[in-house]
């Protein structure tokens, strides 16, 4: 490797995402969430999302346990969310708004989508684990609100569309 890992990470920064939350009822059925970025679509059919998860965070052991969780999709206005939601040793949900899913996991209240899925793989990515998701239900909350994004690692926003 003829770079530095920080380089590395500055040049994937590059590359504009939007933030979602991802939430799960932990192993004694209490709401849990973490804030991620490697958020993407994987399938149509069948419908599989994946998400990455550091092998450090306190949240990868959260998330070894269930079996089920939701990615909550934030709008622009949701900052605040996206950062406490990325806080180590908070109580994450205080003050947070949600309701219940089909299945009792945390769906975020102003997030743009909801999806829940179940957990269909897991698989070894390095430093993180790649945890694939199928989605059983899927709400789509806000489709004309703004994403809030993510671009070489500080928040930003799109530009409103043009022509349209
Ligand atoms: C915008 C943003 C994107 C993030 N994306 C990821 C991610 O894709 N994977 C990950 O493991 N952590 C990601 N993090 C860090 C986690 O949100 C969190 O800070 C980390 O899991 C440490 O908390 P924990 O040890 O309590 O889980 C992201 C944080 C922010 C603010």
């Amino acid at each position: 490797m003829s770079f530095d890992p920080r380089v590395f990470r500055d040049a994937c920064g590059h590359f504009a995402t939007g933030v979602v939350v991802v939430t799960c009822l932990d192993n004694s059925g209490t709401p849990a969430g973490v804030t991620v970025n490697s958020f993407t679509s994987v399938s149509l059919q069948p419908p599989l999302i994946l998400f990455c998860l550091d092998n450090e965070a306190y949240s990868k052991q959260v998330f070894a346990d269930v079996d089920r969780f939701a990615v909550n999709m934030l709008s622009g206005a949701q900052q605040d969310l996206s950062t406490a939601f990325a806080r180590s040793q908070a109580d994450r949900f205080e003050g947070v708004a949600y309701t219940a899913g089909r299945a009792g996991v945390p769906l975020l209240t102003g997030a743009l989508c909801h999806l829940e899925c179940v957990v269909e793989h897991r698989y070894p990515g390095g430093d993180h684990e790649i945890i694939v998701g199928r989605v059983t239900d899927l709400s789509i909350e806000r489709p004309d609100e703004r994403p809030l994004i993510y671009y070489k690692g500080r928040y930003d926003a799109l530009a409103p569309r043009s022509g349209s």
